[in-house]
């Protein structure tokens, strides 16, 4: 069993010292600017962009740059690029950095077909040598740390994330994100836990464990125990970033933060809707809201009207009046209960 001693010294990549062990995964069409300064200052210790093509961001940046806007409340934040190509990922590296991207994180997980189709994502950790060869390149090129976020391999025939893991090592990677699944599983099933503490046991580098973080208490266990070092929030979050908070405040101190009551989660959804609409302006952050404020009324009380005036919502005064009417029906019998969201693209 890790030391307590060993648990309570901060998490470091590369020269990155993480505030908390507890990071937010890339998503696409999530981890915006806001989205990351909002769970920055729930206590995430480190936050990424979404996947951005490398080639994108080398031939046509302004397509891009909303995603590759780095602000100061969002550090340290990663960017995340995916690509095959050495010299294009070095280029979008240096490009990204000189954004103020705090570390480069590469993509080797992404199951969807335009993306390993052209090479890319899940199949490029397929192929050990030619990742290496991508990998090596793009270390030389930035100074900041460069990481990977790697699934268990192709299929549960062709599991080989320890072995890429450590061939990464050898060039200089400073950690690895293992999501617990294969590419062939994409969402489905259950992450494979044990199977990503073998990865851990073939590094000396940090190893973040993904898939199925929804539970503090396990996530605290799963890092004592040794089986990683950090710990990566996706979906488990969605309708609740309060769990972010709790997750960290449970690692740093063994306490249990309650949940959220119905008004106090309103109150953060609003919290962070305000963020988009600074941010996005309220036309595009409204509709790109959408989906927080039917995760967030899930449960409720009449939730068939209300997720009809969700699809209506194009101004601040019709949300307002959409969480008032909420808080006033109240939490139906069954509660609040998490969004069923199984697909992903990254
Ligand atoms: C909507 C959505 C978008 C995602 N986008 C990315 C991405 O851009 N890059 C990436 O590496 N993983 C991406 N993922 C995968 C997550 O980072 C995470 O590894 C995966 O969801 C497993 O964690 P979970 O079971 O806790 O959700 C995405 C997942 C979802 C649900």
């Amino acid at each position: 069993m890790t030391s307590v001693a060993t648990v309570n010294r901060p998490l470091r990549i590369g020269d990155l010292e993480l505030s908390s062990p507890v990071l937010v995964a890339p998503m696409v069409g999530i981890t915006d600017a806001p989205t990351r300064a909002l769970v920055r200052e729930l206590g995430a210790g480190l936050v990424s962009s979404e996947m951005v093509p490398a080639d994108a961001v080398v031939r046509a940046p302004e397509a891009v740059r909303a995603l590759l806007d780095f602000p100061q409340d969002t550090h340290p934040v990663a960017a995340q690029l995916v690509g095959a190509d050495p010299a294009v990922m070095a280029d979008a590296a240096q490009l990204c950095t000189a954004r103020g991207a705090a570390a480069i994180d590469v993509n080797l997980g992404c199951p969807v077909p335009r993306v390993v189709n052209r090479g890319s994502g899940a199949a490029l950790a397929r192929d050990v040598r030619a990742t290496v060869r991508v990998l090596a390149v793009l270390v030389a090129a930035v100074r900041v740390p460069v990481t990977v976020k790697m699934r268990l391999g192709w299929d549960h025939h062709s599991i080989n994330a320890p072995e890429l893991a450590r061939a990464l090592q050898d060039i200089g990677v400073a950690a690895v994100t293992v999501h617990g699944r294969t590419r062939c599983q994409k969402y489905l099933g259950s992450a494979d836990w044990r199977e990503i503490a073998r990865v851990k046991e073939a590094v000396d580098i940090p190893v973040l464990g993904s898939g199925d973080v929804g539970d503090a208490r396990v996530a605290r266990l799963r890092i004592r125990s040794g089986m990683v070092d950090g710990v990566v929030i996706a979906r488990g979050m969605l309708g609740n970033f309060w769990f972010v908070r709790q997750t960290v405040h449970h690692i740093a101190t063994g306490e249990m933060l309650p949940d959220l009551n119905f008004a106090s989660r309103i109150h953060l959804a609003r919290r962070h809707l305000d963020m988009l609409c600074a941010y996005h302006g309220e036309g595009r952050a409204l509709r790109t809201g959408r989906k927080y404020v039917a995760w967030t009324i899930k449960g409720c009380n009449g939730a068939a009207r209300l997720r009809a005036m969700v699809q209506q919502l194009d101004t601040r005064e019709r949300l307002d009046e959409l969480f008032d009417q909420a808080l006033r029906a109240g939490l139906g019998p069954e509660g609040w209960f998490r969004p069923a969201f199984t697909s992903g693209e990254g």
